[in-house]
């Protein structure tokens, strides 16, 4: 009966399990590069995207179907903090839509509670579109020293005996 529901929460399922990768891979790289507020902020989105899948996956199985860990893409080789944050913004909106459009689907086919799943997830994709976004906007506003900025405080950190970690 809700054959079609459980297809499109996998096709998310997987769209989830590349953002993980991806954001895991570009806070790896901010963090080796001593980007440190990029690097928190990739990490967090990695981790929410974790509990998509996991929110994703619980409505799977509530409708007898399976869960397919299969990441939907590959991870780009990225390095350039610029590109990180346009794909990232792109990827959020890829997702907004896709999942404005489940919605609407498990809408026509009467699954509500999938629907108002869907839903939740655009509200936390919006979010982060925002909060990527808004990092693109400081670096084109403020140009080298955005990230200069960031080494700095880097710096200061690690100069006062704190962990530069996150
Ligand atoms: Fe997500
Ligand atoms: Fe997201």
């Amino acid at each position: 009966m809700y054959k079609k529901s459980i297809e499109l929460l996998n096709t998310a399922v997987a769209d989830e399990l590349a953002a993980v990768h991806q954001y895991m891979y570009f806070h790896f790289h901010c963090d080796n590069q001593g980007f440190d507020l990029l690097a928190g902020l990739f990490k967090r989105s990695a981790i929410e995207e974790m509990l998509h899948v996991e929110k994703l996956a619980d409505r799977i199985l509530f409708l007898k179907g399976d869960v397919e860990m299969r990441a939907g893409e590959e991870v780009q080789i990225v390095h350039d903090v610029k590109a990180m944050l346009e794909m990232a913004t792109a990827s959020e909106e890829g997702a907004i839509k896709s999942y404005n459009l489940a919605a609407n689907e498990c809408s026509a086919n009467a699954d509500s509670a999938t629907k108002k799943l869907f839903e939740s997830l655009v509200d936390d994709e919006e979010r982060h579109f925002s909060q990527f976004d808004s990092e693109l906007e400081n670096m084109t506003k403020f140009g080298d020293g955005y990230l200069a900025l960031q080494s700095i405080e880097r710096s200061k950190t690690l100069a006062s005996g704190g962990g530069g970690q996150e």
